[in-house]
């Protein structure tokens, strides 16, 4: 079984001064997540290790670097779930949290739930030894100038859906050499949203899916009008009647702007190494390794390939 990791870093109208950062990001996850396979490492610890890793990128919105609220707070929402068993776990308006995908794995492996919310899922962090940051430590310069340019949640969705993507979620999915899949997603969400709003991305079949029979997807793009078609799922379901990845992809994401006018993008990869990276934004960075080739894009209809030396 040759072992596939793709990733995401958000599809938005992503600007030119972020654009070279978020694709070096991606190229930066995908190398670490393969590395985690080509050790052995399972699907799941893939994807949280290449996720753990945009986390802890500025450039990207989720964790360190996540968007504001309409407080003026960070509040982040994450999701893993494994293809062998469906087994999942999930956060969702967390705070102090810098890598809310580890919490996610711990609500999935620790406890007999899918997701913790708010202050339970802070709870629950703190008896699990998580390790907390301070809130100011997750925001930054940028972030925090943004939010002042767009004071009001109507006028930020609007400037973002119409040109600007609200700087939007990261993601990354995975095979690993014994045939299972992973995915996982983690985003600070839209800035400005109202607190206690809770996106696509913690959304089991929204944000994310992974099941070992059909292939495990990570979502990005307008958290609404992705949980309204449930896009994780729906890929899966055209995959299951028989579509290849990237159809299944362009199909849902083409029913979800006819259906309810949304933009988007999703990373997929299937049980037998076939992968897909789509969207309907002006922009998502997103990269895959494969054997000995790391493929990376930013533009539509960009597919870039280097050699992969690890
Ligand atoms: N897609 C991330 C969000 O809307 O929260």
């Amino acid at each position: 079984m040759s072992a596939v990791i793709v990733v995401h870093g958000g599809a938005w109208a992503i600007p030119d001064e972020l654009a070279q950062a978020s694709v070096d990001g991606v190229k930066s996850a995908a190398c670490q997540g393969f590395s985690v396979l080509k050790g052995g490492g399972s699907a799941l610890d893939a994807v949280e290790a290449a996720v753990r890793m945009m986390e802890d990128n500025t450039v990207f919105n989720a964790g360190h670097g996540a968007t504001l609220n309409n407080n003026g707070d960070v509040e982040l929402d994450a999701i893993i779930m494994d293809g062998k068993t469906l087994a999942c776990g999930a956060v969702s308006s967390v705070k102090n949290i810098a890598n809310p995908v580890s919490l996610a794995r711990a609500v999935m492996d620790k406890t007999s739930h899918v997701m913790l919310t708010g202050s339970g899922a802070n709870q629950f962090a703190e008896s699990m030894g998580v390790e907390t940051v301070p809130t100011d430590a997750l925001v930054t310069e940028y972030e925090r100038k943004e939010w002042e340019k767009h004071k009001t949640y109507v006028n930020g969705v609007m400037e973002d859906f119409n040109a600007q993507w609200a700087h939007d979620t990261v993601g990354a999915v995975a095979l690993d050499c014994t045939g299972n899949v992973a995915c996982a997603t983690s985003t600070g969400g839209i800035r400005n949203k109202k607190i206690g709003r809770v996106g696509d991305s913690p959304v089991i079949g929204s944000g994310g899916y992974a099941d070992n029979f059909s292939g495990a997807v990570s979502c990005t793009g307008h958290g609404e009008s992705i949980l309204k078609v449930t896009l994780a799922r729906l890929i899966v379901s055209h995959i299951e009647q028989g579509k290849s990845v990237s159809d299944a992809s362009q199909l849902s994401l083409q029913y979800m702007g006819e259906r309810v006018h949304g933009a988007g993008g999703s990373i997929v990869v299937s049980p037998s190494g076939q992968w897909a990276a789509t969207f309907t934004t002006e922009r998502m960075a997103w990269a895959a390794a494969q054997q000995d080739e790391l493929w990376y894009g930013l533009e539509p209809s960009q597919r870039n390939k280097e050699h992969f030396s690890q």
